[in-house]
């Protein structure tokens, strides 16, 4: 029985800034961020978007009349929550209409859970073939105004459907995966942006994907001539090449541009967005399916990487009907997107939630959202559709 991603669906906020303008604004060269790291444009989140909201706005693509009845859980992977407590999945739930017989919860393990999330959906679809799993993997990336983070910075959902004959991507039971306690990125229950060591941080990325490769290929006998595209967990797009170059030296030479030229279609997204943290290598993963044709039957390899760390590589069959399973109109995502100068952006950065039990309502006339963060009302996060 094929298991795998049936329907998957992108969302993230209506405002952007421009890479060029954040490196004059910081005097750096710009290729340094265009080149160097990879990223053109970045999302800017406002306080009235977060997690759930993103998250909703993703999954509402895939939610409909007839699926929300039978959906039999809801996974959330964030490491952007929004309470110690409760499952940002039974906001999301409430906001869809996911009837009440779903399980709801919250996976965490930096940008690692939204791997772990789809492959325990993938393990219950396997012992409960006839059952639906909706995951959604949605973050907030913050490093701070002036850092050497801040050109990766970004934020988005990506929602998913896993379930029994996938149309998009059969998942291959061949994943290795590893976790070791690494502090490269962290972020302290009393900050809102990650404490990061970020050179070190890239080198366990490629450490854990060398190390990873080659137990992929001693446990499968697979070498990199079966796959036709590779995807990776993006924190910024030049840190996938820097993987893909780890193993590139293996290839024939028309393999190897291939190979390059997949690599380009798989981060057309990734560059426009920055990081989501759980939904990166998703939103790469889309990115390489819509802008590079398939016939199906083609083998994809997949890295996920968590900070902390945690790392696994897998692989995907393509199938014939993904196309019909793509929910997302990039081109019109896009379009909609406004352009902020960099001193708008960095108010906006600035009047972040702040954590405090008081009473507040969000002016909400600047976002053009579905769904909307309101403010705090007797401690308790509004939620808005409109
Ligand atoms: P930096 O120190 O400012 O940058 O920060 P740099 O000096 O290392 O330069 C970056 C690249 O630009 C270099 O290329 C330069 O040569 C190049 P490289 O040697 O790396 O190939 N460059 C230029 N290229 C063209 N034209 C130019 C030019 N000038 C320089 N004129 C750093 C970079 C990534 C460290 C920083 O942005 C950062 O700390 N980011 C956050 C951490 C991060 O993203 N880490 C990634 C791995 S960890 C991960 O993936 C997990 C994560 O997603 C979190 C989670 O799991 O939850 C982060």
């Amino acid at each position: 029985m094929k298991i795998g991603i049936d329907q998957m669906a992108f969302a993230t906020t209506d405002k952007y800034i421009d890479m060029t303008e954040l490196a004059i604004a910081r005097h750096v060269e710009p290729n340094k961020f265009l080149i160097g790291i990879g990223q053109v444009e970045q999302a800017v989140i406002p306080k009235t978007q977060n997690v759930v909201t993103l998250g909703a706005s993703a999954a509402s693509q895939i939610i409909n009349e007839t699926n929300r009845d039978t959906i039999d859980m809801v996974l959330f992977a964030t490491e952007s929550g929004i309470d110690n407590s409760k499952a940002a999945a039974i906001y999301v739930q409430k906001l869809l209409q996911i009837n009440r017989y779903a399980r709801t919860v919250e996976v965490k393990q930096a940008c690692y859970g939204g791997t772990a999330a789809l492959m325990f959906a993938r393990d219950f679809v396997l012992a409960h073939p006839t059952k639906q799993v909706l995951i959604i993997a949605a973050d907030v990336a913050r490093y701070g105004l002036e850092t050497p983070g801040e050109v990766t910075q970004g934020g988005g959902a990506v929602a998913m459907l896993v379930k029994a004959n996938p149309q998009v991507l059969a998942l291959n039971d061949d994943s290795v995966y590893m976790s070791t306690d690494i502090m490269d990125f962290w972020r302290p229950l009393y900050r809102t942006e990650a404490l990061v060591d970020g050179h070190f941080s890239a080198n366990i990325y490629q450490d854990f994907f060398k190390e990873l490769w080659q137990r992929y290929q001693m446990q499968t006998a697979l070498a990199i001539s079966d796959f036709t595209a590779f995807a990776f967990h993006l924190p910024f797009t030049k840190m996938g090449l820097k993987g893909l170059l780890e193993i590139l030296p293996t290839a024939s030479e028309s393999h190897k541009t291939a190979l390059l030229t997949a690599f380009e279609a798989s981060r057309v997204y990734n560059k426009r967005i920055g990081n989501l943290y759980t939904g990166s290598l998703y939103l790469s993963l889309m990115s390489l399916l819509d802008n590079q044709a398939f016939t199906g039957g083609e083998r994809i390899g997949l890295f996920s990487y968590g900070s902390g760390a945690e790392g696994e590589f897998y692989s995907g069959t393509v199938q014939p009907t993904y196309q019909k399973g793509l929910k997302t109109d990039f081109k019109a995502l896009f379009a909609k997107r406004e352009r902020l100068a960099i001193t708008t952006y960095e108010q906006i950065f600035n009047d972040h939630f702040v954590l405090a039990p008081d009473d507040v309502a969000y002016d909400l006339t600047n976002d053009s959202s579905q769904f909307v963060f309101a403010g705090i009302k007797d401690e308790q996060q509004q939620y808005h559709q409109r």
